[in-house]
């Protein structure tokens, strides 16, 4: 990066150039240069409506144009030189095309501020980052219904407390996981909506005396149409807030996931095997397979939340309209997106290889008691009150700790001595597969039910538009 110092593009009122730590300290194009080509297709939409409206002759913007596609092809080849003397993207871009056209290029900021440029920039990188955010949820997604169809009845132990609670399978499981995601996808889906406004012709705060078409901009760049009022156009970062809070919510599950994934892989679980390939090896423990992908999954997730309070701090005390502490949105911003686009991906790249092992996870759900309500329930349907019929299971299960057996290894007698209301039927509601086969409605964890819930959740995913 080059450090020579150029006069600055607003040097004009100053008689001593800026201190060089100063200037260093104020500069933002070590990381907002990632924005440069948002930068460019907003400077592509601003000098076309200028020719439009007759503020720039046609010969001007198709100059201002090509020297823009010059700058374009320059950042893509890596030859475009980065000058922190230029302080910030759009700095660097304008100068350069003011290098390259001469002095039309300094008419391109005619009507413009870098406020309402800037504002603009992040926008479109935003909500460029959301769209692929909201394909690598819907790949995720597809994923686990797959994994939820294929496992419809593998039985498991479902928890609370993480004591074995009630036997429910496997697909139902990924279900819930799916539901987690699909209000992810809807949060994201209302951020972008809401941040799909074009802040261009704000200009510095108050708007610009030039007869500007602020319909055009907004639609050259795909936006749904103009923001409202220009003060709130260059300080507004809500959507910064709204993604940084949407992403938050998301990592969160995401480690939730990761926290049971590496619970699952475990050496004392072994419900399932994460493929070689998402895991690594210890330098020093031959026989160790680390789940790697979902601690950093579990791990990243904090950064994300830091971020969210980082932004909610910015913004908690700026009077309107700009002030440069808005620079600092953008690192919080990016590092958000990279951490989410990046864990989605593992995400989704992982769920289709993963290894379910059917026994342990049945053998499990037999050993927890977990169809103690089952037996609960039956007495109930035969007469007995709830409390009551708890009372008794619960006597039996004492004496299936003691004796080192399930309810279903005992003998009708046994069964019988603790309440005379069982009979030979009581087998059939004992066994894991009669307890989830039971539950058989909507939101149930019936095979059947799971099924037809992967079928529902499938059709949500084909009707998106997004
Ligand atoms: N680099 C600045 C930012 O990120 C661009 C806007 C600067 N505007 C200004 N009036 N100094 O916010």
């Amino acid at each position: 990066m080059s450090q020579e110092t150029p006069k600055a593009l607003w040097g004009g009122r100053f008689s001593e150039s800026t201190d060089a730590f100063v200037q260093a300290f104020t500069a933002s194009v070590t990381f907002d240069q990632r924005m440069a080509f948002e930068d460019i297709q907003g400077s592509i939409a601003h000098a076309t409506m200028l020719a439009h409206q007759g503020i720039l002759t046609a010969e001007e913007a198709d100059s201002i144009l090509e020297g823009l596609r010059t700058i374009e092809q320059e950042i893509k080849d890596h030859r475009f030189e980065w000058s922190v003397a230029r302080e910030d993207v759009h700095m660097n871009i304008e100068s350069r095309l003011i290098d390259l056209i001469g002095d039309t290029g300094k008419k391109l900021h005619t009507g413009r501020s870098r406020n309402d440029q800037v504002a603009t920039d992040i926008r479109l990188w935003l909500r460029g980052v959301i769209d692929q955010a909201l394909g690598e949820l819907t790949r995720l997604q597809h994923a686990l219904i797959d994994l939820a169809r294929r496992e419809s009845d593998t039985i498991m132990p479902g928890f609370t407390h993480l004591q074995a609670a009630q036997p429910v399978t496997f697909g139902h499981h990924m279900l819930a996981w799916n539901e987690m995601l699909e209000r992810d996808h809807g949060r994201l889906l209302d951020c972008r909506a809401r941040l799909n406004q074009c802040p261009l012709g704000a200009a510095a705060l108050a708007g610009t005396s030039y007869p500007i078409d602020r319909m055009q901009t907004a639609e050259l760049l795909g936006f749904s149409r103009p923001t409202e009022n220009s003060l709130d156009s260059v300080s507004d970062r809500d959507f910064a807030i709204e993604f940084t809070a949407a992403a938050s919510v998301l990592m969160m599950h995401l480690s939730r996931f990761s926290e049971e994934l590496i619970n699952w892989n475990s050496t004392a679980w072994q419900f399932v095997d994460l493929p070689d390939k998402f895991c690594t090896g210890s330098s020093i423990m031959p026989q160790k397979k680390n789940p790697d992908v979902p601690e950093l999954v579990r791990g990243k997730s904090g950064r994300v939340f830091g971020h969210l309070i980082s932004l909610l701090t910015l913004m908690k005390a700026q009077p309107l309209a700009y002030n440069k502490d808005n620079q600092e949105d953008k690192e919080p911003i990016f590092d958000t997106a990279d951490t989410v686009l990046h864990s989605l991906r593992a995400f989704a790249d992982m769920m289709p290889a993963l290894e379910v092992n059917r026994d342990r996870l049945k053998t499990a759900a037999i050993n927890g008691f977990s169809t103690a309500t089952d037996l609960a329930d039956y007495l109930v349907r035969r007469g007995l009150p709830f409390r009551d019929a708890h009372e008794v299971v619960g006597k039996a299960v004492a004496l299936g700790v003691a004796s080192s057996r399930d309810l279903s290894e005992m003998s009708l007698d046994e069964l019988q001595a603790f309440s005379p209301l069982i009979e030979d039927d009581v087998f059939s509601v004992l066994t894991v597969e009669g307890s989830v086969n039971a539950r058989d409605h909507i939101g149930g964890t019936a095979p059947a039910q799971v099924k037809a819930a992967a079928d529902r959740a499938e059709a949500r995913l084909t009707a998106r538009t997004v």
